[in-house]
């Protein structure tokens, strides 16, 4: 008779180089365990990124006025955007608000990184009454 041929048990053979099952699964517990505190990490440093810029913060604390907006609107933005904002050399703004973030609508007004719409530096309350009027585009 001869022996069996030898096999690698399912479990993984200490003598073939796996580690033990207790030990994998204790390397899988502590893996999934930092990719987790990875994730964490990630989202904690991203997350105030995106919103805790001060101006943002600043702005989405005032309540804004959709009247004084549409004003400001007039001045500064209906000649690119047209007098009811329906388009011009600057896209139709009706339902922006719904396909942007109030984060992303204030730095596109603020940030100056599309040009030709400049960059515009109105005050907190001024920021706060044109997201306003644009919330009022539907
Ligand atoms: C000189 C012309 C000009 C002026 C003035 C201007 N814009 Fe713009 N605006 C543009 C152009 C052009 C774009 C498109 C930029 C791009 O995405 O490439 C744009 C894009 C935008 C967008 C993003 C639209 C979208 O669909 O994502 C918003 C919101 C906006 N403008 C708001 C304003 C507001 C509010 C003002 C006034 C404070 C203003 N703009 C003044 C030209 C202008």
């Amino acid at each position: 008779m001869t022996s069996p041929p030898a096999t690698v048990s399912p479990g993984g053979d200490p003598a073939a180089g796996a580690p033990p099952a207790p030990l994998r699964r204790g390397l899988i517990t502590a893996l999934v365990l930092v990719s987790t505190a990875a994730c964490i990490v990630l989202l904690l440093l991203l997350l105030p990124a995106t919103r805790s810029d001060p101006y943002t913060v600043s702005t989405l604390q005032h309540v804004g006025s959709t009247e004084n907006g549409g004003r400001l609107f007039l001045i500064n933005c209906a000649g690119c955007h047209g007098i009811a904002a329906q388009g011009l050399v600057g896209p139709n703004l009706h339902g922006v608000s719904q396909r942007r973030s109030d984060a992303r609508l204030i730095r596109q007004v603020v940030s100056g990184q599309t040009p030709p719409m400049p960059k515009f530096q109105p005050e907190p309350q001024a920021m706060a009454d044109l997201l306003a009027y644009l919330h009022g585009l539907v």
